[in-house]
């Protein structure tokens, strides 16, 4: 069954907690927590993310899931540690070697928080295979990060195919998230190429009724 993570990056001002309470009685699976530096992408959301991510914890269950889109990925980590997030992910380009890669995916586990590796657009996703074992999930970027409302880049389709075949291949067990542009359109391909996990912001959050399209995102 696939699951999908509400990405809160667009939510309209002033109307964030009707949008969360909303959100939650539309069962959506997770809150798509999106972080940014202004440094790694050129949008800064760190603040406003820490406020939102700690006010859905206080008034909601559902589980955080943390995209650290950052360039001080071990400082994003203690910050957002502290809102007790289901997962972590940060970004493979990020991290200045494979040691790096390792020291954070132990991080991120030894404070009992799953973790996620995510890949950029450019990025070839036979990079990332060593740290499959290791890891909870891995984040396939399907628009260049930085902002919500993009249109879902069509040959990403293809690398979520190469990627499902190779853990299928190689039994590995990991959540595979699409992330940016899905729609009820574009879903059907991220869903059928083998992602489990389906990030959705504004196609979501310009729907009159959240259930229906989260709904219709699920089937
Ligand atoms: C982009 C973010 C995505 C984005 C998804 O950098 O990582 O999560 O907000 O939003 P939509 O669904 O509007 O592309
Ligand atoms: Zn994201």
């Amino acid at each position: 069954m696939v699951e999908i993570s509400t990405s809160i990056l667009s939510i309209k001002k002033g109307e964030e907690s009707k949008t969360f309470f909303e959100l939650e009685r539309a069962k959506t699976d997770y809150f798509h927590i999106d972080v940014m530096d202004g440094k790694f992408v050129e949008k800064n959301t760190y603040k406003k993310m820490q406020e939102y991510a700690s006010y859905i914890k206080r008034i909601s269950n559902l589980p955080l899931d943390v995209h650290l889109m950052v360039q001080n990925i071990d400082e994003a980590i203690e910050d957002f540690l502290a809102v007790e997030p289901n997962i972590i992910t940060f970004h493979y380009e990020a991290c200045k070697n494979k040691e790096e890669v390792m020291k954070f995916i132990k991080k991120i586990k030894e404070n009992n928080c799953k973790v996620g590796l995510s890949v950029k657009p450019e990025t070839d996703i036979e990079e990332i295979y060593e740290f499959l074992p290791y890891i909870h999930m891995c984040l396939v970027m399907t628009v260049e990060p930085g902002k919500g409302g993009q249109t879902l880049l069509s040959d990403m389709v293809n690398k979520i195919e190469k990627l499902k075949k190779y853990i299928d291949e190689n039994n590995i067990d990991i959540d595979i998230e699409a992330d940016g542009g899905i729609n009820l359109r574009t879903a059907k391909e991220v869903k059928e190429a083998g992602a489990n996990i389906l990030v959705s912001g504004t196609a979501i959050l310009m729907a009159k009724d959240y259930k229906v399209i989260i709904d219709e995102l699920k089937q």
